[in-house]
């Protein structure tokens, strides 16, 4: 059962994002969080930042694991979704980087994805997924059609993808065509799982996310059948009250 919350703007959908956030690292200080990058969460995670800087959050055992990762870049390259997790959440939430699970660019990418599920599975899996919503319904880089039980594997970027991720890096000649992604499998079966949606241009993939019947064509949909605990977070541009 997926709970849908609905906030005002950006700014109170950042400051209730974070405060499930940090409800579960209070309940569960170790917890192993899944974490995106994209637009959305930052504001999010800024507010994190802020309460631990005042003293007001203990992020000192939290396990990060990102979401996805473009292929073949090698490290430090601008481009990286670990480097963009780094400046955005591992530095100003102090985690250290020994402890976070990375979808490594630079290995073989049935490497790369082998390695970072068996460390999913050794830690106990997902407590919390914290997710956006691709124009196209993507969840990391589940791209549709995707089954339900998609491993965490290597795909190849859908047009809309390259697209939307062009505005991340300036061009879309700089958006790598490939990625690797933590596969829908692994992240539906995360005990709490947390949407952040944002912005009238999400309003009808997130009409088809919510209020069709799940399908491989639209990825997010299956987040109704997740067995865990499932909010998905919207501000009214991305959720209009219905008349
Ligand atoms: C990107 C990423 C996702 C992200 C989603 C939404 O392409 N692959 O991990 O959650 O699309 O991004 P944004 O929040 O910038 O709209």
């Amino acid at each position: 059962m997926i709970r849908t919350v609905v906030t005002a703007d950006y700014e109170a959908l950042s400051a209730a994002a974070a405060d499930a956030i940090a409800a579960t690292v209070e309940r569960t200080p170790d917890a192993l969080l899944l974490l995106a990058t994209g637009d959305t969460p930052m504001g999010a995670y800024r507010v994190l930042a802020e309460r631990r800087a005042r003293g007001a959050l203990d992020t000192s055992r939290l396990r990060v694991a990102q979401l996805d990762e473009y292929a073949g870049l090698a490290h430090g390259d601008r481009r990286s979704l670990y480097g963009w997790m780094e400046r955005s959440f591992l530095e100003p939430l102090s985690i250290a980087a020994a402890g976070t699970i990375r979808l490594d660019a630079s290995l073989p990418p049935a490497v790369a994805c082998q390695a970072y599920d068996a460390a999913v599975a050794a830690a106990g899996g997902f407590e919390l997924a914290i997710l956006g919503l691709g124009p196209n319904g993507h969840l990391g880089f589940n791209e549709p059609p995707v089954a339900r039980d998609a491993p965490t594997r290597l795909v190849p970027l859908t047009p809309e993808s390259i697209v939307s991720n062009a505005r991340y890096w300036g061009d879309e000649d700089d958006v790598p065509r490939e990625a690797l992604t933590c596969g829908m499998a692994s992240m539906l079966a995360a005990r709490q799982i947390l949407l952040v949606v944002s912005g009238p241009h999400k309003r009808e993939i997130l009409s088809r996310t919510l209020d069709e019947a799940p399908s491989a064509e639209v990825p997010a949909s299956w987040l109704q059948d997740a067995p865990g605990d499932v909010v998905v977070l919207a501000d009214r541009d991305a959720r209009p009250a219905t008349p």
